[in-house]
């Protein structure tokens, strides 16, 4: 018998890497509901309510604030090939995987590309933003909230006030924080931002949270050139999520929104604050069991990320022997290393519906068997 013969049945896996993460129940439920077209008037409604529930945790009011139907990766070329024509000039900080695909998309926009590069494992320091913009005067500086390559938090802030003295907008790579550590889009004065579903929202992968603000859409309205992307062009994207008036764009994934609406509504019952101090507290609590197995963290205290801990193996672990044993006789995912740390750490994911004390006691119990 061929396998594609056999009825979809893959094991049931606790998910503890860089996403996607668990689902909570509920989403899967909602995923199941008898499909409506995606231009009727009911369906019309839930993409409002997803709407109101991004701009919720975006903390923001910004009106051009959307989905796009696609993961994040489309998030990130929606908000660089908008902002980007040909000529323009743009800065991006790199210290890790994400930030360099950020630099790949500026020069196939036909952008000229400033970098800050920064260790990997370490965020990039204000500093090195406000010397690199005094020999560029770029359009857009791009950064990365959380680097799911190495589990460095960037703060924020002060890069913000810094890349608007400038003159320039700030664009924020927010796919592994959102939803699991502070984003406040409106007081940090991120002109836009794009994220995933499938990492502290807990939905399933393949949706991409985006927003811009007042700034950005005055740079849209400034395009001289077509956007090069039919797809993530914004001035038909924008129509689609144009409330009343909503005009026929592409046919909308209408399982996967039904699924993100759900995964909103848990996470603003649950609260923000509530799930950003459960991010936190889990993260305490898997870093005590790790460190008394001899695992040691890549990043300072201060800027480690509390959903993905970025852990250098002991001596004489081997990588991927003891993955393939997780998975195999555990049904644990846990990620590995990228780029120059491959083999050498573990990116262990505690986002979302997969935050729970529960998960990092299987975890702690298979790894001290294994270990
Ligand atoms: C920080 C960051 N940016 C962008 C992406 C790309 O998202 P996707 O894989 O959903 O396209 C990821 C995915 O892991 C990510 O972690």
């Amino acid at each position: 018998m061929e396998s594609y013969q056999s009825e979809l049945n893959p094991n049931t896996r606790i998910l503890m890497g860089p996403g996607p993460s668990d689902v909570h129940p509920r989403v899967l439920k909602a995923m199941a509901t008898p499909l409506i077209g995606h231009l009727d008037p009911r369906f019309l409604e839930i993409m409002d309510d997803i709407k109101i529930m991004v701009q919720k945790t975006f903390r923001t009011r910004n009106q051009l604030t959307f989905v796009v139907s696609a993961p994040g990766s489309a998030g990130m070329e929606t908000c660089l090939v908008n902002l980007l024509e040909p000529g323009d000039e743009a800065l991006v900080c790199v210290n890790g995987v994400f930030g360099n695909r950020m630099s790949d998309i500026v020069e196939r926009c036909g952008a000229k590309l400033f970098r800050v590069d920064a260790l990997w494992g370490s965020p990039v320091d204000p500093d090195q933003v406000k010397e690199a913009l005094g020999s560029c005067k770029p359009k857009i500086v791009a950064i990365v909230h959380a680097e799911t390559s190495t589990g460095v938090l960037q703060p924020l802030e002060e890069i913000s006030e810094i890349v608007h003295d400038a003159g320039a907008l700030l664009v924020v790579d927010a796919v592994t924080s959102y939803c699991g550590a502070e984003i406040k889009v409106d007081e940090w004065g991120i002109d836009a931002i794009y994220s995933g579903a499938q990492k502290c929202l807990s939905a399933p992968p393949g949706l991409s949270p985006v927003s811009f603000g007042e700034r950005a859409v005055a740079a849209l309205e400034r395009r001289k050139t077509k956007v090069q992307s039919w797809f993530l062009d914004l001035t038909m994207v924008k129509n689609y999520w144009a409330g009343a008036q909503r005009a026929y764009h592409h046919t909308g994934p209408v399982s996967a929104m039904y699924a993100m609406r759900e995964a909103l509504r848990l996470v603003l019952e649950e609260g923000l604050e509530n799930r950003f101090e459960r991010h936190r507290q889990n993260h305490l609590l898997l870093k005590e069991g790790l460190e008394a197995l001899g695992f040691e963290f890549l990043v300072r205290e201060e800027f480690r990320l509390p959903m993905l801990n970025a852990v250098k193996l002991p001596d004489g672990v081997e990588d991927g022997p003891a993955r393939k044993r997780l998975l195999d006789e555990y049904n644990i995912e846990v990620g590995g290393g990228l780029g120059d740390f491959a083999g050498k750490i573990w990116r262990i994911g505690l986002m979302g519906n997969s935050s729970t004390p529960n998960h990092i006691h299987q975890l702690l119990g298979a790894l001290k068997e294994i270990l």
